[in-house]
């Protein structure tokens, strides 16, 4: 098989490799205000109970009303919404009401009091679980409490961030080596 001809990488970047999970918009409430920033640094870190870890910037507003809140909602926007997540990460809560300024639809939870995003494929209300490691890494442990997500289209098309102002959107799926995995891994 053909071997890859490589130049050195700047470490700082790898994570253009490593970011291929969907952009979230994380939706968030705390003393009667609500907000939203877009996150692609998250990753699944447990199936049962369901487990997400964050990173989530201290000078962010967000970081404050998911602390103090203990919880928030991770939406899943599909590519119609591009520039909508461009600017709700260009911006601050602490500026504006970003449901207003993007014309965004908070939706009541049922779980937790963050709003969902009506306009988002999918809806995951989290708690904090663990707040141990905020102060020093800026992770958050979250656990989904409960899952909302459209069946239509079966796959959407989700934006995927590479760095630098690129976006990869989700594309065509195979199930051609879906026979190659051991059943409890699929
Ligand atoms: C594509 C994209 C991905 C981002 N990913 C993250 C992230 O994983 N963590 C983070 O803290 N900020 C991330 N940001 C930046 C925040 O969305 C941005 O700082 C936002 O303005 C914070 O809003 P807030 O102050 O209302 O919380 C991202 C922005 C963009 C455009």
């Amino acid at each position: 098989m053909k071997h890859f001809k490589k130049k050195d990488f700047p470490v700082s970047n790898i994570r253009r490799f490593l970011e291929p999970g969907p952009i979230v918009l994380v939706s968030s409430a705390w003393k009667g205000k609500t907000n939203i920033m877009t996150m692609g640094w998250h990753m699944v870190m447990e199936f049962e109970p369901s487990r997400i870890g964050c990173y989530i910037w201290s000078e962010n507003h967000s970081f404050d009303m998911v602390r103090n809140s203990k919880e928030c909602v991770i939406n899943i926007p599909t590519v119609d919404l591009a520039t909508k997540v461009v600017g709700i990460g260009n911006t601050s809560g602490r500026d504006i009401d970003k449901f207003v300024e993007f014309g965004l639809t908070a939706a009541p939870g049922t779980k937790i009091r963050a709003p969902l995003i009506a306009e988002c494929y999918a809806n995951f209300e989290c708690k904090l679980v663990d707040a141990s490691l905020i102060k020093k890494y800026s992770l958050f442990v979250l656990q989904v409490v409960k899952a909302h997500a459209a069946t239509s289209p079966r796959y959407p098309r989700t934006l995927h961030y590479r760095g630098d102002g690129v976006f990869m959107l989700s594309g065509p799926n195979t199930s051609r080596y879906r026979q190659l995995f051991r059943p409890e891994m699929l």
